[in-house]
C-alpha cells in the first residue's frame, strides 16, 4: 500500500503511560475489590499493549477475553458502521465485566459494544480506555477511566495503528504528514 510520507511526533512517553497505567489499575482494583472474578475485555487489536500492561497492575482475580470489532478501515477517518468481527469466548452474563478500549472518537464503536454486552445480562459492565478525543465525540458516551484527554490529532503507538502500522512504539505519538 502506498502511504504519503509522514513523521511520527512523541505525545505522550512511554514512562508517562506507565505511571497513568499503575494509577487507573489502583482505581479499578478499589472498584471491583472483593470481586470473584473480573471479565477484562480487550477490544482488539488497538487495546492489546494497553490490556497486557494493565491486567499486571490489577490486584484481582481477573479472566482475559477479547472482542474485535470494526468502525474504522485504513484510514484515518471513522464510519459509522460497526461490525463485530470476533465475539467473547466466556460468557458473562452475571459477571463483573471491564471493556478495555484504546481510543475513544466519534463513541460509536463503544457505545454499540456496550449495547451489545449489556444485553448478556453483566452484574457490572465498566469501561477503561487508554486515550479519550472529547472535541470528536458525536454519541454522549464517556469511559468510567480514561488514561488521557488528547487533542483531535491522529495517534499511533503503544498498539495503536495507522494503516496497520506503528503499533510495536513504545510510547504514543501524533501523526505528522510531509506531502
Ligand atoms: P469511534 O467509534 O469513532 O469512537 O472509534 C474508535 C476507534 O477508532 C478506536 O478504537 C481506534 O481503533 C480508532 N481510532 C480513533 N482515533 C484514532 C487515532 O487517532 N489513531 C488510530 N486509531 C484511531
Ligand atoms: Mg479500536
Amino acid at each position: 500500500m502506498t502511504q504519503n510520507p509522514y513523521v511520527i511526533d512523541q505525545m505522550i512517553s512511554a514512562k508517562a503511560i506507565a505511571a497513568r497505567v499503575e494509577a487507573l489499575a489502583r482505581e479499578i482494583t478499589a472498584h471491583f475489590r472483593g470481586t470473584d472474578k473480573l471479565v477484562v475485555v480487550g477490544l482488539l487489536r488497538g487495546s492489546f499493549v494497553f490490556i497486557a500492561d494493565l491486567v499486571r497492575e490489577l490486584d484481582l482475580p481477573v479472566e482475559v477475553d477479547f472482542l474485535e470489532a470494526s468502525s474504522y478501515g485504513d484510514a484515518t477517518h471513522s464510519s459509522r458502521e460497526v461490525r463485530i468481527l470476533k465475539d467473547l469466548r466466556g460468557e458473562i452474563a452475571g459477571r463483573d465485566v471491564l471493556v478495555v478500549e484504546d481510543i475513544v472518537d466519534t463513541g460509536f464503536t463503544l457505545s454499540h459494544v456496550l449495547h451489545l454486552l449489556r444485553a448478556r445480562g453483566p452484574k457490572r459492565l465498566e469501561v477503561c480506555a487508554l486515550l479519550d478525543k472529547p472535541s470528536r465525540r458525536e454519541v454522549d458516551i464517556r469511559a468510567t477511566w480514561t488514561g488521557f484527554e488528547i487533542p483531535d490529532e491522529f495517534v499511533v503507538g503503544y498498539g495503536i495503528d495507522f494503516a496497520q502500522r506503528n503499533r510495536n512504539l513504545p510510547y504514543i505519538g501524533k501523526v505528522r504528514f510531509l506531502a
